[in-house]
């Protein structure tokens, strides 16, 4: 099936701040080369199939290359986004932006989150299951706010290590109903949780997790992922998927990768 997303290109990408534990305003960033290692994961989803709009970056945004926390949709109806920290804020009206020319409704949030990175979509699970993470970004108080929104049930899960500050560097959906993740990252109780509601998941290691491995996009049958998550590949395709491997090393000096860039737009 033929997904679309929305990116934005790291044009401006720098680590001038620092909001998660990734980020270092000492390192340099070959902003050239982000460019280009984004340019291949754009052109690697273009391949398979799939559709990519492009947000234009503007400068003063260096985050807004992590197009996932722009906002969250599900069957065409937008949750927006409300950054926690002021530097990130004012990407959430240019996401606003595009939304409008697409005609779709726009739930404006009272609740602080950050879009897709702390909220995914499992279509076929329980007839349409929202997941969403909180502990360092989104408040618990914006997963119901979700629920009112898209009318979808929406289960709490909670992140414990700052390492994996987003629910999408923790966890990640293979197909419309099955979902990857690691342990770790998680409570007690929500780890608890997943196992009750995903019997079959993929367990991934620590490494992987480190490797940004579980910041994947998934069509359903390829899951495009950092090259450095290679047990995780392996895993994949043990179980049947095809690993569709992208280099983004400039990225993770943000702290992200892979679906960091990618929002996912669900018509
Ligand atoms: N520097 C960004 C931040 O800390 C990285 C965002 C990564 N995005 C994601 N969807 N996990 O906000």
């Amino acid at each position: 099936m033929r997904r679309s997303y929305l990116m934005s290109p790291p044009e401006h990408f720098v680590v001038e701040y620092a909001i998660n534990p990734w980020m270092d305003t000492n390192t340099a960033v070959d902003t050239e080369l982000a460019v280009k290692q984004w340019e291949g994961l754009r052109e690697t989803l273009v391949r398979l199939g799939h559709e990519v709009h492009v947000l234009t970056p503007e400068i003063g945004l260096p985050d807004m290359v992590y197009a996932a926390n722009g906002a969250f949709s599900v069957d065409g109806v937008v949750y927006g986004a409300r950054f926690k920290y002021p530097q990130r804020m004012a990407e959430a009206a240019a996401h606003r932006r595009f939304y409008d020319t697409l005609g779709w409704r726009f739930v404006t949030p009272s609740e602080t989150n950050e879009g897709e990175g702390d909220f995914t979509y499992l279509p076929a699970a329980l007839g349409g299951l929202v997941l969403a993470g909180h502990g360092f970004r989104t408040e618990v108080a914006a997963h119901a706010e979700a629920q009112e929104a898209l009318g979808r049930p929406v289960v709490s899960l909670r992140l414990i290590d700052p390492r994996f500050y987003h629910l999408d560097v923790a966890l990640a959906p293979l197909d419309d109903e099955n979902v990857a993740y690691y342990p770790g990252a998680f409570s007690e109780s929500s780890r608890r949780v997943l196992r009750q509601l995903f019997p079959s998941a993929i367990i991934a290691t620590e490494d992987d997790t480190l490797a940004f491995g579980l910041n994947l996009v998934s069509d359903g049958h390829n899951v495009v992922l950092s090259s450095e998550a290679t047990a995780l590949a392996v895993r994949l395709r043990e179980a049947g998927y095809t690993p569709v491997p992208v280099e983004l090393t400039e990225l993770k000096k943000g702290g992200g990768s892979v679906k960091c860039c990618v929002a996912e737009l669900r018509g």
